[in-house]
C-alpha cells in the first residue's frame, strides 16, 4: 500500500479552516470540495490515456483522452460531500454509493446500502470518505469493491489517523491512499485528534 500526503500550501490553508469549529456548514462543504479537488488532482496522475486528434479553429491538434472506466465510490454519508468536485474533473465517471455507519459503542462499520452489480467492474475505483479513523469503514468498502472485481483501488480521505492507516495497510495491501494530513491519534471515542469533529454532521448540519 502507498500513502501520499498531498503537500501543498492550498491544502494546508483550506484544511486549517475546515478544522475550525467556527466554520459553518456552507463553508465546510465548500472547503471539502476544494480539498477534494486538490486530492483528486494528485490521485489521478496515473490514469491511462489514449491519443486523440481534434480540430482547433486553426488546424488539427493531437491530444489525449482518458481511456479507463472510473467509478467514484462515496461512503455515505460524508463521502457525498466529495463527489461533485471529482465528477467535475472526470465527468465520464460512474457513481456507486456504499452506505456504512459506525456503531457508536463499538466503532464497527455497519453496512446499510450496497447496490453494486455482481459483474463488469470498472478499471479504477476512487473511494471517497473524508475520514479514515479506525479504518473499519474504508476496509469494509474496499473489500466489497474487491469482491466486485475492482483491481485498482484509490482512497481519497481528507484526514487519516495513524491507527487507520496501519489497519488498512494490513487488510488492503494494493490500495493507494491520498490524504491532506495524517493527524496525531484517535481519542477514546475513536475520533481523530485534532481532527475536525464529525464530518457527516458538519457537512449536513445535523
Ligand atoms: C464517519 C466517516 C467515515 C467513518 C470513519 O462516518 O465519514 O465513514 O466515520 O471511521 P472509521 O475509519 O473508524 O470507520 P459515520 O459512521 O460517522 O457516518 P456518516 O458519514 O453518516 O456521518
Ligand atoms: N468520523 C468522523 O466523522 N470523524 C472522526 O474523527 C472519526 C470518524
Amino acid at each position: 500500500m502507498s500513502t501520499t500526503v498531498v503537500d501543498h500550501p492550498l491544502v494546508r490553508h483550506h484544511l486549517t479552516d475546515l478544522r475550525n469549529v467556527a466554520t459553518a456548514s456552507a463553508a465546510f462543504r465548500h472547503l471539502t470540495r476544494n480539498l477534494t479537488s486538490l486530492l483528486a488532482f494528485e490521485a489521478t496522475k496515473e490514469l491511462t490515456e489514449v491519443r486523440k486528434t481534434v480540430q482547433t479553429p486553426l488546424c488539427e491538434a493531437s491530444g489525449f483522452a482518458l481511456d479507463q472506466r472510473v467509478a467514484l465510490v462515496p461512503i455515505l454519508r460524508a463521502g457525498l460531500g466529495m463527489v461533485d468536485p471529482v465528477l467535475d474533473l472526470i465527468p465520464t465517471a460512474e457513481v456507486r454509493h456504499l452506505g456504512f455507519y459506525r456503531n457508536e459503542e463499538t466503532a464497527q462499520p455497519v453496512e446499510y446500502y450496497n447496490k453494486l452489480p455482481l459483474e463488469n467492474p470498472p478499471d479504477v475505483a476512487l473511494v471517497l470518505d473524508p475520514m479514515l479513523a479506525t479504518g473499519g469503514s474504508a476496509i469494509a468498502a474496499c473489500r466489497t469493491l474487491q469482491k466486485w472485481g475492482v483491481a485498482n483501488l484509490i482512497l481519497l480521505s481528507i484526514l487519516a489517523a495513524p491507527e487507520g492507516i496501519a489497519a488498512i495497510e494490513g487488510e488492503i495491501p494494493g490500495l493507494k491512499l491520498f490524504v491532506c494530513a495524517v493527524d496525531e491519534n484517535l481519542n477514546e471515542h475513536k475520533y481523530i485528534v485534532p481532527g475536525l469533529g464529525d464530518a457527516g454532521d458538519r457537512i449536513f448540519k445535523t
